[in-house]
């Protein structure tokens, strides 16, 4: 989703904000622009990548040592020139950059209209632009106040950055809803919506909370309330560094990233999982354990990857903790006036921790009395912040919009947290916990060999990259790996692919299937591994194209499907931590083919902050 950068000290600003730009590209845009103050304000913006930016600034390079820049991703109005930010209102005095939604923007609008503004295009960001200079204009109050005011009277949400003509030493930012940082280093501030774009510069940040703002100086920062109450914020150290944020020889952050699972897994775990001592040591939990323990029941909510993941969990709590689960849509919870109290724990799961939806409903679980807890990866994000008390994944950051390892590392925290609750709830017996903790500790190692050989992917990939359609089956532990398998080749492949329950395939999807069609199966050597069998029989008979993924002593398996891509073999509930990868790579690949945008597929945003 959109991306600002903001920068205000002694290097050349649009040198550190088209950098800043590049880096926020895996948010997803479709337009970028920059606004450099030195006397006078330069604007330049255009539809398309920040490269094309760049040949327009080269042209006429804007020298100046505070800017601010964004990356637009469409909401009100379609992609062009007119409508990427930064905007202005009337007297071209002011530029605004702005992340999020200004709901009420129609009504605005109309008033401003009323009151003789034009408008330029179609953005709710101008109408935020023209309302602050008509509210400085009748208020006859500074600029700052006049900030303020405006942003007291618009509903939504909004992280923003405002250069202001007449004070030319001032950048003024404020959050709501949409993240915003100030990285602090020596004589200069930056503003960014993520901490990519600073973190080669300083790794000190403040993050703004909703409904707050910063007067940003070279020489340093003050925040306050957007009613004007002064503040007093801490300073974080930032745990990333820079080789995480690039890609280090491989071709696209993808790829990087599925071959980073052995080490992020392993990461996750440690510090955590004591084999030895077969105990669980989950510290961001530890003062609210005894209330998830008797907790009567776990909801958990997330969106897209993370909610699959969450899927996963739903059957390693129902069977190790012996815990009522149940998984919602983060986007559909609030709006089902769900039934959710202090009896209740709500887990919220997500990578980026900025998600909209996840935030909304974390929000509504805790007004109703709800414990929420939380699984995120981006330390210090919003949805980290809010819930009561969560787990890292400490998978890094994740560049490629396809989330790969956060899939891992969020099912690797759910199974040491389902193996935890099992022993406090007293319902997993020692052995059970023994063999599980045991066998999640081999897991790393057993990634790291399905990711040695990857030439039956290739072939397959290249045998099926101008397939129309694809079908993934699972059942049980592998149901969820089927959803997240069809997710994967769709969201970068652009091919229309589903994921089913193998059982439900026979209710509907069955129709599909003919000699053209591929059909993914998960059937590895599990307690549902006979039914998966039928499964596949079936689609045989229909001259379906099986491609299994399955275990090297899995003959049967072997010999009815086409292709085999095989997996080591490990308890059923960790299965997923294994079949996945393979599924992963298949879409990897098959996106290369097909020539496609892998890090950043088209339409989508690695962090969607709005609902
Ligand atoms: O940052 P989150 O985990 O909350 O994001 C949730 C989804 O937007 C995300 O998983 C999305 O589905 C990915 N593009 C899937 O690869």
């Amino acid at each position: 989703m959109c991306g600002i950068v903001g920068y205000i000290g002694h290097r050349n600003a649009v040198d550190v904000i088209l950098k800043g730009l590049k880096r926020l590209e895996y948010r997803g845009y479709d337009s970028a622009g920059v606004a450099i103050s030195n006397g006078k304000l330069t604007i330049q913006k255009c539809k398309g990548k920040v490269s094309q930016l760049e040949k327009l600034i080269k042209a006429n390079y804007p020298h100046g040592t505070m800017g601010i820049g964004h990356t637009r991703w469409a909401t009100h109005g379609e992609p062009n020139d007119v409508n990427a930010h930064p905007h202005q209102a009337g007297d071209y005095k002011f530029a605004i950059v702005h992340n999020g939604i200004i709901e009420n923007y129609d009504a605005l609008k109309k008033e401003l209209i009323q009151k003789g503004h034009f408008f330029e295009g179609e953005t709710d960001t101008e109408v935020l632009a023209h309302l602050i200079q008509e509210v400085k204009k009748v208020g006859l109050t500074d600029f700052e106040t006049a900030v303020q005011m405006a942003l007291n009277q618009v509903d939504g949400t909004y992280g923003l950055a405002i250069l202001n003509l007449d004070e030319p030493d001032k950048l003024i930012v404020a959050r709501k809803g949409s993240p915003l940082l100030l990285g602090i280093g020596d004589n200069e501030v930056f503003v960014a919506s993520d901490a990519s774009p600073i973190i080669e510069y300083t790794k000190k940040v403040v993050y703004l909370d909703d409904d707050e703002m910063a007067i940003i100086t070279p020489d340093g920062y003050q925040v306050k309330t957007i009613s004007n109450i002064e503040l007093s914020k801490e300073v974080h150290e930032l745990e990333m560094n820079i080789e995480q944020i690039e890609k280090g020889g491989f071709p696209h952050f993808m790829l990087k990233e599925i071959h980073e699972q052995a080490q992020t897994i392993s990461d996750c775990m440690r510090g955590r999982l004591m084999v030895d001592e077969n105990r669980i040591v989950l510290g961001g939990i530890s003062d609210v354990l005894d209330r998830i323990v008797n907790a009567k029941r776990l909801v958990i909510a997330a969106c897209g990857t993370s909610w699959h993941a969450g899927m996963v969990g739903e059957y390693m709590f129902e069977h190790m903790a012996k815990l009522p689960v149940e998984v919602e849509y983060a986007s559909e919870f609030r709006y089902r006036d769900p039934l959710i109290g202090p009896d209740d724990v709500l887990l919220v799961i997500s990578q980026s921790g900025e998600t909209a939806d996840t935030l909304a409903a974390l929000r509504e679980a805790k007004a109703k009395g709800a414990l929420v807890i939380g699984i995120c990866n981006v330390v210090g994000s919003t949805i980290a912040r809010e819930t009561d008390a969560g787990v890292y994944t400490h998978a890094g950051p994740e560049i490629g919009v396809a989330s790969t390892k956060a899939f891992t590392a969020q099912v690797t925290v759910l199974a040491m947290m389902a193996i935890l609750l099992g022993q406090k709830r007293g319902t997993l017996t020692k052995e059970c916990s023994r063999d599980i903790i045991k066998e999640l500790n081999t897991i790393p190692a057993k990634v790291a060999q399905i990711l040695e050989k990857l030439d039956d992917v290739d072939t397959i990939s290249r045998l099926f990259a101008y397939a129309s359609n694809f079908l993934y089956l699972g059942r049980s532990y592998n149901f969820p790996v089927a959803l997240e398998g069809a997710l994967k080749l769709k969201e970068i492949s652009y091919i229309h692919a589903e994921g089913y329950p193998a059982a439900e395939m026979k209710h509907g999807p069955i129709a599909l299937i003919d000699e053209h069609m591929p059909v993914v199966v998960i059937a590895v050597n599990d307690h549902t591994n006979e039914k998966m069998i039928s499964n596949i029989e079936e689609v045989r008979a229909r001259k379906g194209r099986l491609i299994a993924i399955t275990n090297e002593d899995n003959h049967d398996v072997r010999r009815l499907a086409e292709f085999s891509i095989t997996v080591p073999q490990t308890h059923d509930s960790l299965s997923p931590l294994l079949t996945v990868i393979p599924l992963q790579l298949l879409s990897y690949q098959i996106a290369v083919y097909r020539k496609c945008n892998v890090d950043q597929p088209r339409n989508l945003a690695k962090s969607v902050t709005v609902e």
